[in-house]
């Protein structure tokens, strides 16, 4: 007898659909073969879904079965089939009836004895059920409100294997996850982070965080040790804007893929905030691996890439950086596939400017040569530099602001101006979808977008020839003006604007 089950694949970010098929011959010798770009955890599958169906209380005769998994082009990886292999078996072997197979899809990992665990990708594989026209989906318990977040298909939360089948014959149905109580509101609250009023003095530094904020730029600090540079780029999610349900969702499918959603409350609901470590990998950076995941600039895509003591994550790590930071997105090649993944973060990066941190530091000596500080500060290249809007100094407090017990101003207050910026940005990029903020702007975008005073354009053509800045200087330098005037409400670009968004530029630490 011939079964056909309807499961789910990933590939990238993208839900695929597989199909199933399961040929009994209760003639043939016994045998269990899987055909069709199966790899080795779903070669396993068979002893799982073997013992998972007799662990049940269910026959698994012991005759040929053949599974055949299509397309046949898709290399289908993981655990995921376990489920649907299982009860396609059971509907070859006439121990569960088929139409209620009809609009239906399964994934699941089963354990030896018959219960249903939980798998990555939910989302894109619902989302594609769903696009596909499938009415409903059975999915591991734990995944049920991940699944949910697709509306409109209806979710079934399996337990396992045995319950399944009684539902399937509608002996003991099982109810459909219900979406009442689930909470698709952004944002979550940003309890627990750190807030600008709790910084002390920084001022400066504070207020281009805001403008990266409003703007979606890249960020360098650079002070000796102990100042705040840690401190207030972990501050920096409580100024940044919230996402819209649809940014949210799009950060929780690459969430998913990479497994790392809390079961209970899916939703990435804040923007993401990652800061690995200096030791990463370039796989683990940009993603890879033989099957490729996501790495840190996708999971950070919406939010911010936290590279903290920059100049110690190596030369050819912080190389694979330019091209995520040029296109927002990267592509990793296998040998047989080339995937895209989205990379649109903001590179916040901070820096002591030598090896003992202290170098033009008014109240401390610098015990380095100049041949050290110099090869500490090549270890950043000059294109990854040029790709940072933001260059701020981060200098020593005064004892007096540090003591000083009046709080600065809270990370709210600073948020809302940000929020008002986005807002401006969203306006004005209604017919250009690709663009979110005004970092996002290439050179035709600021051709249309930056319209400047004449002052603004004096300013900046004076300073362009005096200081020799490159084309790409120029345009972040217009940027920069933009977000700056979109923060004090301006649709032209002022000649204060301007002699702000100068103050950003890169300088040369060393004297
Ligand atoms: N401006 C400040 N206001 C309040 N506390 C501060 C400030 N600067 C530093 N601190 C305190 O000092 C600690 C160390 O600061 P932080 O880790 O941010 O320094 P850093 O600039 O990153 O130094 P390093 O270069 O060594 O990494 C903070 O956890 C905080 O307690
Ligand atoms: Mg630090």
């Amino acid at each position: 007898m011939l079964s056909t089950v309807y499961a789910g694949a990933v590939v990238g970010l993208d839900g695929e659909i597989v199909q199933v098929e399961v040929d009994f011959n209760p003639h043939g010798m016994p045998a269990f073969t899987v055909v069709g770009l199966p790899d080795a955890a779903v070669q396993e599958s068979r002893e799982r879904v073997r013992a998972a169906i007799r662990n049940s209380g269910l026959n698994f005769p012991s005759r040929r079965y053949t599974v055949n998994l299509a397309p046949a082009n898709l290399r289908k990886e993981g655990p995921a089939y376990d489920l649907p292999i299982a009860i396609g078996v059971l509907a070859a072997t006439d121990q569960t009836p088929l139409p209620a197979l009809n609009g239906a899809l399964f994934v699941g990992e089963l354990s030896l004895d018959g219960s249903v665990r939980h798998i990555s990708g939910i989302l894109p594989i619902t989302h594609r059920a769903w696009q596909e026209g499938f009415e409903r989906i059975y999915v591991p318990e734990d995944d049920a409100p991940q699944a949910a977040l697709v509306p409109e298909i209806e979710v079934i939360p399996v337990r396992t294997l045995g319950q399944l089948v009684e539902h399937l014959y509608e002996l003991n149905p099982i109810p459909a996850y219900r979406r009442d109580g689930m909470d698709v509101t952004v944002p979550a609250d940003l309890d627990g982070l750190t807030d600008f009023a709790d910084v002390k003095g920084q001022e400066h530094v504070k207020r281009a965080l805001e403008v990266a904020a409003a703007g979606g730029h890249n960020v360098l600090m650079i002070g000796p040790p102990g100042v705040g540079k840690t401190l207030l780029a972990r501050a920096l999610p409580g100024i940044l804007p919230t996402m819209s349900l649809e940014e949210a969702l799009e950060v929780t499918r690459i969430y998913s893929v990479a497994d790392l959603l809390d079961p209970a409350a899916p939703l990435k609901r804040v923007r993401p905030f990652r800061a690995p470590h200096h030791t990463i990998s370039q796989a683990g950076l940009v993603g890879g691996g033989s099957w490729p995941r996501p790495g840190e600039v996708s999971l950070a895509h919406r939010g911010v890439l936290f590279l903290d003591e920059l100049p110690e994550f190596g030369q050819h790590t912080l190389e694979v950086l330019r091209q995520p930071l040029e296109d927002k997105r990267v592509t990793i090649s296998r040998a047989r596939v080339a995937l895209t993944f989205p990379a649109n973060f903001m590179l916040i990066a901070a820096m002591n400017p030598c090896p003992c941190g202290f170098y033009g530091d008014p109240t401390h000596e610098c015990t380095c040569s100049l041949g050290a500080v110099r090869r500490y500060q090549q270890r950043i290249s000059g294109p990854l530099l040029d790709r940072i809007d933001i260059h701020v100094d981060v200098p020593r407090v005064d004892y007096d602001k540090l003591t000083d017990d009046r709080r600065g101003e809270p990370s709210a207050a600073i948020r809302e101006r940000v929020e008002a910026a986005r807002a401006r940005q969203r306006a004005r990029f209604r017919e250009a979808p690709h663009l979110h903020a005004n970092a996002d702007m290439g050179p035709g975008d600021i051709k249309n977008y930056c319209r400047l005073e004449g002052a603004a354009r004096q300013l900046l053509e004076t300073t362009l020839r005096q200081m020799q800045l490159s084309a790409r200087a120029y345009h972040r330098i217009l940027k920069l003006g933009r977000t700056i005037a979109d923060l004090a409400g301006s649709e032209l670009i002022e000649v204060v604007h301007i002699a702000e968004a100068i103050q950003y530029r890169p300088r040369k630490v060393l004297h």
